[in-house]
């Protein structure tokens, strides 16, 4: 079969899989596939008024294997439109599955750049390749494919993910890799899209920052230069954000600060659109490690929240979810001020079956006294703590905890708060099966997977240690 033959045939085994998809933990605000597996966001490009979103994807089952590229498109980030599947694994070169990468708009095309892999004895061979559509929907393989077919003396087999993009009138492509234990980004450059010279190693680990750089993304953000990149064989496994000056003329990338763009377990591969007049980005809502429950259902992985990224005055990365989200809103389940000291009891019922949950708590700084506060779900039949998120004032830290929880990712996850701010805003996103806090200090999100057996959560809001002046608001998010 050629390649629109087996794209054809996957697209008909995955509709006849979606009837059979479990509903239990489906998300109602997130992107996710019809049925089945997905990992990376792949290929994020905004073209011809619309965000198309490609994503790493087993169109047979619910686990990982022959990959696909699947492909929708949004307009606005709330509705979004399922498109054929884009690439399937059809050619020698990309036999074992087409892996993550990147997409560019150029001379009225659509370019898809990806990893073909196909085994050579127990070899995984890896090379980059092109996809090209007209239409935006139907992509053919470029005939002179693969177009790197070796990785070069600094990089090792493991070289995938290609990240293009265009600076100064020339493109250039991250790739992935690593060598004796650091990660790496390989830096190419083309002047066509097609034939690609090597220029270097841009940027690698110092030592302790994993072995193998996955799924590099390299951009200008508010006049420095961001480096995006997943490692493996660090711990914990989180994308790594550096912020410093890309320089062209060397082919480096130059770090001046160096942090974790999400502090929780279920965020991985992030990449940001290209093309957009924003920094928007997805990244997988799941992870490479622990029990995935609604593989029972037919179903797993799905993307974060969109989120926009800025650079603060002090050149810290900031993070929110994108504005459009506020149109998800459909009513207000609770919103009153707050003064407590010690537990509320049940302040609300917040019912995840019909829709999911925006809780914005903005705390008055300056009056609060507690040591630690927050708010704390529990499903109503065990009483067990499913997720509390909270802020310690001493430690300046945001916490999401969900050791209690009975399935899924265990922890204690923290990012860094300003205390000394005068309001401080915390955000909580919650879906059928996911939670998301942000808090609106520096680079400040946390994202894990929560499975809840009962749908109807409690919530209650505790202050320790003194009082707790602030505001809360709740509201229900419909798709
Ligand atoms: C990251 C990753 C990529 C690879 C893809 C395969 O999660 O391992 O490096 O291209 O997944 O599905």
């Amino acid at each position: 079969m050629n390649h629109s033959d087996l794209l054809r045939a996957a697209d008909l085994i995955r509709a006849q899989a979606a009837a059979r998809v479990g509903d239990t933990f489906r998300l109602h605000y997130h992107f996710m596939p019809p049925a089945h597996w997905m990992n990376d966001p792949n290929g994020l490009v905004y073209y011809q008024g619309y965000y198309h979103v490609f994503y790493q994807h087993n169109p047979f089952g619910p686990r990982w294997g022959s990959m696909h590229w699947g492909h929708a498109r949004t307009k606005d980030f709330i509705t979004w439109e399922h498109l054929p599947l884009a690439l399937a694994p059809s050619e020698p070169y990309d036999a074992g599955g087409c892996f993550s990468g990147s997409a560019v708009a150029a001379d009225g095309l659509l370019h898809l750049f990806y990893t073909g892999v196909r085994m050579e004895g127990d070899k995984l061979v890896q090379v980059q390749c092109r996809a090209i559509s007209q239409d935006g929907v139907h992509f053919t393989k470029d005939p002179r494919n693969p177009l790197i077919s070796s990785y070069p003396r600094e990089g090792s087999a493991d070289f995938r993910d290609p990240r293009v993009w265009r600076h100064g009138g020339a493109w250039y492509m991250a790739v992935g890799s690593g060598k004796n234990g650091r990660g790496k980004v390989l830096l190419y450059r083309s002047d066509n899209l097609s034939r690609w010279d090597y220029v270097g190693v841009a940027a690698e680990s110092h030592g302790t920052q994993g072995a193998i750089w996955e799924c590099p993304d390299l951009f200008p953000l508010g006049g420095k230069h961001v480096l995006l990149v997943s490692p493996v064989e660090r711990e914990p496994r989180r994308v790594l954000c550096f912020v410093g000056e890309m320089d062209y003329a060397a082919g480096q990338f130059r770090k001046e600060a160096e942090g974790e763009l999400d502090k929780g377990p279920d965020f991985y591969a992030a990449q940001t659109f290209f093309g957009s007049d924003r920094r928007i980005l997805l990244a997988w809502m799941q992870s490479w490690e622990g029990e995935i429950p609604t593989q029972e259902q037919n179903w797993a992985g799905a993307f974060t929240l969109p989120r926009e990224l800025s650079l603060d005055a002090a050149g810290r990365l900031r993070v929110a979810p994108v504005p459009e989200l506020k149109q998800l809103r459909t009513g207000v389940v609770f919103s009153s001020e707050v003064d407590l000291e010690g537990w509320s009891g049940g302040l609300a019922i917040c019912d995840l079956q019909s829709s999911g949950l925006e809780a914005i708590l903005r705390v008055d700084m300056h009056q609060t006294t507690a040591d630690e506060f927050g708010l704390l779900w529990r499903t109503s039949t065990g009483g067990e703590g499913l997720a509390a998120v909270s802020v310690s004032r001493a430690q300046g830290e945001l916490y999401l905890d969900t050791t209690k929880a009975r399935r899924g990712h265990r922890g204690r996850y923290v990012c860094k708060v300003d205390p000394r701010r005068g309001e401080l805003e915390v955000r909580a996103f919650l879906d059928r099966s996911s939670i998301e806090v942000f808090g609106d200090g520096e680079a400040g999100s946390i994202t894990a997977r929560i499975y809840p057996d009962d749908p109807q959560l409690v919530l209650d809001m505790f202050a320790r240690g003194g009082v707790l002046k602030a505001s809360l608001e709740l509201w229900e998010l419909a798709p």
